[in-house]
């Protein structure tokens, strides 16, 4: 039997300012999936937020791309920022870019990670949720997950993992895609991925022991940016990453978020801090609108059902982290306006510098 595994997310309000999910759309979320649910349309969800991103996590055997899933999805948004708008949070509907839904969500403004997969005997699955921050903030730790044997182990010593993982990247200027094999081509793999405002990772699939064409993590890589022509929030990012057995166990799958990595993202989408991994109930950005969050949800999947679940960096063994996070979080702010905490020109979300150019256009000189 085939489970389909999707997370759906959109900011369609923050309350206060860009800070967090109100409790109220939360609600409308679970009273609709809870329909769609009855009405056979899912098998089962969950919802939560990291940040301001409402984050709909949903269970069912309709494939990817379903338009009855999507549909559902839509009108959820859709619902949640009525309510925004009426209670007068902020930004209310602002990545609901386009008005009407025509079989896919993919170009409307949300952003998208589903996997369809052969459930094994037993389904350990984390979906993680980024706020203030972009795809690309995903390649390093997923890198770590299935390529570094310094992270995880089990590629050195568990012979179900001994032949490596096939690396999916877009390049996402340019919309085009090459698939990469570990560990054989870990140096073009780099090359590319270090670059991580350009080339992401959508997708990994397994080498052996799991079926090849089958995902076994996925990352949503929408660019709003790109959708609606002009800045209009960022594309915080989503993932689902399935463990053990073959596949990265779930403390390798958690590892990299030990290293509290820079990111772009943060403020106006704009500047570069570290992000830092906590709490479904610490997913707030409040220092200067971030710093930048993970949050991680674990799941157990059954015949297509989410039969238990933690918020597994609700965990003192992240405290080292969190505080290390706070630290550069603080040596990056006092750089104020300058790189490289503000972000390079041709990256920053916001910009003046147009107009400060042309103010100054007569008084710039020729020099030698
Ligand atoms: C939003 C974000 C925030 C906003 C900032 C300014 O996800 O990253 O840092 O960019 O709060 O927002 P506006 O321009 O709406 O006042
Ligand atoms: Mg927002
Ligand atoms: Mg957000």
């Amino acid at each position: 039997m085939k489970t389909t595994f999707s997370i759906i997310k959109a900011d369609v309000g923050g309350c206060p300012g860009h800070a967090k999910v109100n409790e109220k759309l939360i609600e409308v979320a679970n009273r609709m999936l809870q329909q769609g649910k009855e009405q056979g349309i899912i098998k089962d969800f969950f919802v939560t937020n990291c940040g301001d991103d409402l984050e709909l996590i949903m269970t069912h055997d309709k494939g990817v791309n379903s338009s009855e899933v999507h549909q559902l999805a839509w009108d959820v948004f859709k619902a949640a920022s009525d309510v925004a708008h009426e209670l007068g949070f902020y930004g209310a509907g602002q990545d609901l870019l386009k008005d009407a839904f025509s079989g896919n969500v993919r170009g409307l403004g949300p952003g998208i990670a589903e996997m369809e997969f052969t459930e094994r005997k037993s389904e350990p699955i984390v979906a993680f949720m980024m706020d203030k921050t972009e795809p690309g903030a995903f390649n390093l730790p997923i890198y770590r997950m299935f390529a570094d044997p310094f992270n995880t182990a089990g590629l050195v010593i568990d012979p179900k993992l001994h032949s490596g993982f096939k690396f999916e990247v877009w390049d996402i200027k340019e919309h085009k895609r090459v698939f990469l094999n570990t560990p054989e081509e870990i140096y073009d793999l780099l090359a590319l991925i270090g670059a991580k405002s350009r080339f992401v990772i959508k997708r990994v699939y397994p080498r052996s022991s799991l079926p090849e064409d089958e995902p076994v993590a996925v990352i949503s890589t929408e660019k709003l940016f790109q959708i609606a022509g002009e800045y209009v929030g960022k594309d915080d990012p989503v993932a689902a990453v399935r463990a053990q057995s073959g596949l990265p166990a779930l403390g390798e799958v958690l590892e990299p978020f030990a290293f509290p990595h820079l990111v772009s993202g943060w403020m106006r989408g704009s500047h570069n801090g570290p992000i830092m991994p906590v709490a479904n109930k610490d997913a707030k950005c409040t220092r200067f609108d971030g710093p930048p969050r993970v949050i991680a949800i674990g799941f157990q999947v059954k015949n297509g059902m989410l039969t238990g679940h933690e918020d597994l960096f609700d965990d003192p063994a992240f405290d080292y982290t969190r505080s290390k996070a706070q630290e550069i979080a603080e040596y990056m702010r006092r750089h104020g306006p300058f790189e490289p905490h503000r972000l390079p020109l041709e990256e920053m979300e916001y910009t003046t510098l147009p107009k400060v150019m042309d103010k100054l256009k007569d008084r710039f000189e020729d020099v030698e």
